[in-house]
């Protein structure tokens, strides 16, 4: 199974849990650190794992960014999670 980890995070805490994760996880495993301006080829994904910072209330900018901008494939995704620090 090939797995994709996106995650938007300030101070590295969302990619520490983006890192145990990963070592937890059965199949091929990417990071990916949304701050970097590069596309991802969803399509290539079984599971898609988006993590998030919150700041004010509000999740990380590039994390929502990426959401909409990719709306229409992760919403078709079988699976799919989020998870917040
Ligand atoms: C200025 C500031 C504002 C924050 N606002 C929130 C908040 O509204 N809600 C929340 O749950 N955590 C808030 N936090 C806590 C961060 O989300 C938390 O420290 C998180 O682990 C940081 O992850 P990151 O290093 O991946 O960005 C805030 C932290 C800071 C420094």
């Amino acid at each position: 199974m090939k797995i994709l980890i996106a995650y938007g995070t300030k101070y590295g805490c969302c990619e520490k849990c983006a890192k145990i994760l990963s070592e937890k996880l059965n199949g091929t495993v990417d990071l990916f650190n949304l701050k970097k301006d590069e596309n991802i080829n969803l399509n290539e994904y079984d599971l898609v794992i988006v993590g998030g910072s919150i700041y004010a209330g509000k999740i990380r900018n590039e994390v929502m960014n990426f959401c909409r901008s990719n709306l229409d494939i992760l919403k078709h995704k079988k699976q799919l999670f989020l998870y917040v620090v």
